[in-house]
């Protein structure tokens, strides 16, 4: 059965070993095998959001849900991490510093149930719920204090590097969350 308490102690004894992005991706890949005792546990995805699971200094377990068609603006993490989806889908688009343009786009991976993504330490993405109908459950997992360390974000429409802001980020989810009623509510 799934439980946090035990995904939780899977990722702190996953970062002490040799390979701890090796063993992060077994540990979430162990999970996403069996996405329905995840909404068994967590819920089914019904309103995009950020639900902290563990969050100490060491290590940040996120259960991220993305709304209906919601994009998330570029950003970085400073930290390793890891993805995983259990239910719906997730685009990540993968960039990299551009000294003229701000960002240049360097790749993406689509995530779908049971998939995992590895985020090394330097990463900068984008994240958008393609499925206009459904919402995408995930839980990332952050090498460290995902909520304190000072990152950036990009302006989605001029790609300036910005102090990232987390108050943007709820207005994100809160926005998509907003749209998607509005969208029900119209048939
Ligand atoms: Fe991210």
């Amino acid at each position: 059965m799934f439980d946090v308490d035990t995904l939780v102690a899977d990722c702190r004894a996953a970062q002490h070993e040799s390979e701890p992005l090796r063993a992060i991706k077994e540990v979430l890949a162990r999970a996403m095998s069996r996405p329905s005792e995840i909404t068994d546990a967590l819920g089914e995805p019904a309103m995009g959001g950020l639900r902290m699971l563990h969050h100490t200094p060491e290590l940040t377990v996120i259960n991220v849900i993305w709304a209906p068609g919601m994009v998330l603006r570029p950003h970085d993490h400073r930290m390793w991490a890891a993805i995983g989806v259990y239910g719906g889908q997730e685009d990540n688009t993968f960039f990299r510093r551009d000294p003229e343009k701000g960002l240049t786009t360097s790749g993406g991976k689509s995530l779908g149930e049971q998939d995992i993504v590895l985020l090394g330490d330097d990463t900068i993405h984008s994240v958008a719920n393609p499925r206009t109908h459904e919402f995408t459950g995930a839980i990332h997992v952050y090498n460290g204090d995902f909520v304190n360390q000072p990152r950036s974000q990009w302006d989605p429409d001029s790609l300036e590097e910005q102090p990232h802001d987390m108050a943007v980020t709820i207005a994100a989810f809160d926005e998509a969350n907003a749209a998607w009623k509005a969208r029900q509510q119209a048939g």
